[in-house]
């Protein structure tokens, strides 16, 4: 059931008479047809009438206008204006460049220009990797997407993409001082975007892929890594895999077991799902089964491609086929990147005691939070209006802060996991409960201690 928040947040300028209720009558208004007033202006006053901004939270664009209607009804109020403000969020977008130094005079221009800037592009030319040192590739890392898989929203193509990726670099500055650029191609072909990687790579100091469909980014990543002298991370794969084993760390020291013992159900097998049971399987679970839409992976599966063949090779021990309710009973954990509504109360009842349910499909989950918590022990969600949401922002700045710092040339799993086992850390004994398994996306700490742990692992990886 959606619930009125600022994703819908409009404000509607009106002018009202100037009642002693008009206030209330307006408000009144609002919260009849379910509408949430977050502020109340008076932009102008008239001895006969006033001008007020009502700002509120809707839950749809329908419900924007249902709110809008009943404001007009009412008599004697004029509607002037509805500005929609997550649009004017977005007016001429996000983020901007600016310049480091100061251009005030002759001497500035000379030495930041030319001809002073001559004898950095000679320094860079004899050694190119004092472009690390003089350039901002020592802190820049772009945001390359196709746009084939833009959030939930399917393939929207490059433009469209641009707001996520706007949003990208603006949480990558805001949470870890990381210059992050949008680079938004205008190809899916994968070779095309190999190529164009490729050609831009000198600028950057790390490649963070975004929204690229299954399967094609995991050749892309691949190969990437393989040419690049810098790292390729793939934040739908990867930033979710470490929020993923850090979050689960902490679900099982909430119920008391522990992952060498643990029995997982992965459902989801796409770019999020395979990244997961990559990096799970390192910490040697009991078994991982994993599920797709045409039911359990086993070994004997007809036409898997390389990545699933290599999931069917590396999980389900048992070597069991069926469904995902097949898959569920005796399940110590569920892990969901899959898609909306998918079982119910009845089929955790049927998993292991206290089990755990992260139903991570955005924006509706597997099963209803409300459900799994009718049997599940813990239960995690993509969704910030539920306890312990799991969301990739815990993870990506902190890790390409780690590897800007290290100047590190590629990443590992051995990376991916120390951040995983820094996000899981940050939660001390005294906080973990069933509803805090991981900390808030606010929380300072975060990037910090997840760039500390990766910076560490890259020295591991280069002393
Ligand atoms: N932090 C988070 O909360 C987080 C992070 C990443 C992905 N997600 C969510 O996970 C979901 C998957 O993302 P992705 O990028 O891996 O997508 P994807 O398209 O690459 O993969 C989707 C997978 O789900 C499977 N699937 C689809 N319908 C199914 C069904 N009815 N039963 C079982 N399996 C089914 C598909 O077979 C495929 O393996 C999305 O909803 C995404 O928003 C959440």
């Amino acid at each position: 059931m959606p619930v009125p928040g600022p994703g819908y947040s409009i404000t509607v300028r009106v002018e009202a008479p100037p009642s002693a209720s008009a206030a209330g009558d307006l408000t009144s208004a609002v919260g009849r047809v379910g509408g949430v007033i977050t502020a109340f202006d008076v932009v102008e006053s008239h001895s006969d009438r006033v001008v007020v901004d009502i700002t509120c939270n809707a839950m749809s664009a329908n419900h924007a206008r249902d709110i809008t209607e009943a404001l007009e009804a009412l008599p004697g109020v004029a509607v002037r204006k509805v500005s929609d403000r997550t649009f004017l969020m977005h007016l001429g977008g996000k983020i901007e460049v600016s310049a480091k130094v100061a251009l005030r005079n002759r001497d500035d221009l000379s030495r930041a220009y030319t001809p002073g800037v001559a004898r950095i592009c000679q320094a860079i030319a004899e050694n190119p990797d004092d472009a690390r040192r003089l350039t901002i590739k020592r802190n820049t890392v772009a945001v390359v997407t196709d746009g084939s898989a833009v959030l939930g929203l399917g393939n929207l193509g490059p433009a469209a993409a641009l707001p996520v990726m706007e949003g990208k670099a603006a949480l990558f500055k805001k949470f870890a001082g990381v210059d992050a650029w949008p680079v938004c191609l205008d190809t899916q072909d994968t070779e095309e975007i190999i190529r164009a990687v490729e050609l831009i790579a000198p600028v950057y100091g790390g490649i963070n892929l975004e929204d690229i469909a299954a399967p094609r980014c995991f050749e892309i990543e691949a190969r990437l890594r393989d040419k690049l002298d810098i790292p390729v991370f793939h934040d739908d794969q990867h930033g979710t895999a470490i929020c993923v084993v850090g979050a689960l760390r902490n679900a099982l020291r909430v119920v008391g077991k522990s992952l060498t013992d643990a029995r997982i159900v992965v459902c989801g097998v796409g770019a999020a799902g395979s990244a997961i049971i990559r990096l799970l399987l390192h910490r040697d679970p009991a078994d991982v089964v994993a599920v797709d839409i045409n039911g359990i992976v086993h070994r004997g599966r007809e036409n898997m491609d390389a990545n699933m063949a290599w999931v069917a090779e590396n999980t389900n021990k048992a070597g069991i086929s069926g469904t995902l309710h097949d898959a569920l009973v005796g399940a110590d954990v569920f892990i969901g990147v899959s898609a909306p509504n998918l079982f119910g109360a009845e089929q955790v009842a049927t998993m292991a005691a206290d089990p755990v349910v992260f139903a991570l499909a955005n924006p509706d989950p597997e099963i209803d939070p409300l459900e799994a918590q009718k049997h599940a022990a813990v239960v995690a969600t993509g969704r910030s209006d539920y306890p312990n949401q799991i969301n990739n922002v815990l993870a990506f700045p902190g890790v390409f802060r780690g590897l800007l710092d290290a100047q590190a040339r590629g990443i590992t799993d051995a990376m991916l996991l120390a951040a995983a086992d820094a996000i899981a850390d940050i939660v001390d004994d005294d906080r973990l409960n069933a509803s805090f398994i991981v900390p808030s996306v606010f929380d300072a700490a975060v990037a910090p201690a997840v760039a500390d742990a990766v910076r560490k692992a890259a020295g591991a990886q280069s002393g």
